[in-house]
C-alpha cells in the first residue's frame, strides 16, 4: 500500500532544537507518523513539554538536554540515542539561533557564536549520525535551512551565510553519502512566528512588509511542517536528495 510508505514506525529520530518552535511542531509530527523521538535542546522544561505532547499521543520519546554550541556534544547525542533506542534512522537538525544588527556592527563573536550553532553543530551531529546510518545501509538526514538560504534581508547577514552554507551541506552530504542510501534534503522555512522571529513581528513595518511577500496571504504555523518532515524522513520519498523544500507560503516564486 502506497500510504504504508509514509509510516515511521520502526523509525528512531533525533530532532535538535525540539524544546521549542518548528522543531517541536516536527518532532510531535515525527512522532505521530510512528517514530521513536529524541528530543535535543538546552531547556528541560521545554523539552518536557514536547515529550508530554508525544506520550499523550501514544508515542516513545527520550530526551538528551545537550548546548549544541559544544561541537563534543554531537557524538554524545547520538551515542545516548544508540544506547537507548538502538540506532538512528532520521536526523533533524532544527536547533538555529539569530543576531540581528546591520553587518557594520557584527563581530567575530557574533560569527563565532551563529556559525557555531547553525552550521558546525549540524555538520558534527549530522556526521555522528551518518556514521551510525552508514553501517545499517539506510537513513535520512533534515536540515532546516531558511528562505535566507536564497534571498538577502537587511541586518541578518551572517544567519543568511550559515544558512546558505546549510542549504549547499545538503547537497555535499547527499552526493558524498549516497553510496551508503542515506538521503539528505532540507526544508526551507519561510516566515514563521516562533521566538527567533519575535522581534521581527514586533516592529509593525517589518511584519506587514512579511505579510506583502506571501502569495498564501498568512505567515507559516509549526504544522506547517509536519507533512513534508514526515515525508522526507519516510520511504515515500527514498528517490529525493539533495534538494531544499521551501516552505513559504509561495514567497520565493513571487
Ligand atoms: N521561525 C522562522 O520563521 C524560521 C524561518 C526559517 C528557518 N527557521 C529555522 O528553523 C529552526 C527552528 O527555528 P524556530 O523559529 O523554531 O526558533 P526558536 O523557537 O527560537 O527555536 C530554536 C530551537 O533551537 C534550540 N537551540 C538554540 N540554540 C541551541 C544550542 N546552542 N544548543 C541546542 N539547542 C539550541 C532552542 O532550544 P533551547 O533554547 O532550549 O536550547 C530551540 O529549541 C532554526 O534552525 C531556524 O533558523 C525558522
Amino acid at each position: 500500500m502506497m500510504l504504508d510508505k509514509f509510516k515511521l514506525d520502526d523509525r528512531v529520530a533525533v530532532v535538535t532544537g525540539a524544546s521549542r518552535g518548528l522543531g517541536q511542531g516536527m518532532a510531535v509530527g515525527l512522532a505521530e507518523a510512528g517514530a521513536k523521538v529524541v528530543l535535543v535542546a538546552r531547556t528541560l522544561s521545554s523539552l518536557e513539554e514536547t515529550a508530554a505532547r508525544i506520550v499523550k499521543q501514544g508515542g516513545k520519546t527520550k530526551i538528551v538536554q545537550a548546548d549544541l554550541s559544544k561541537v563534543e556534544e554531537a557524538d554524545r547525542v547520538i551515542a545516548e540515542t544508540v544506547a537507548h533506542f538502538g540506532k538512528v534512522d532520521i536526523l533533524v537538525n532544527a536547533a538555529g539561533t539569530q543576531v540581528r544588527k546591520p553587518a557594520f556592527e557584527m563581530t567575530e563573536g557574533d560569527w563565532d557564536y551563529l556559525m557555531g550553532v547553525n552550521l558546525k553543530a549540524p555538520y558534527f551531529i549530522g556526521l555522528a549520525a551518518a556514521k551510525e546510518m552508514a553501517k545499517a545501509k539506510r537513513g535520512k538526514i533534515i536540515n532546516i535551512t531558511s528562505l535566507l538560504s536564497f534571498i538577502g534581508v537587511s541586518n541578518i547577514s551572517i544567519y543568511g551565510a550559515s544558512k546558505g552554507g546549510l542549504a549547499s551541506l545538503t547537497r555535499q552530504w547527499a552526493v558524498e553519502w549516497a553510496k551508503y542510501n542515506i538521503n539528505v534534503n532540507s526544508i526551507g522555512p519561510g516566515y514563521f512566528k516562533t521566538e527567533l522571529t519575535a522581534a521581527l513581528f514586533a516592529d509593525p513595518e517589518k511584519a506587514k512588509w512579511v505579510l506583502s511577500k506571501i502569495p498564501l496571504g498568512r505567515t507559516g504555523v509549526p504544522e506547517d511542517l509536519m507533512g513534508t518532515v514526515i515525508f522526507l524522513a519516510s520511504e515515500a520519498s527514498d528517490y529525493i536528495t539533495g534538494q531544499v523544500i521551501n516552505v513559504d507560503g509561495g514567497w520565493l516564486s513571487a
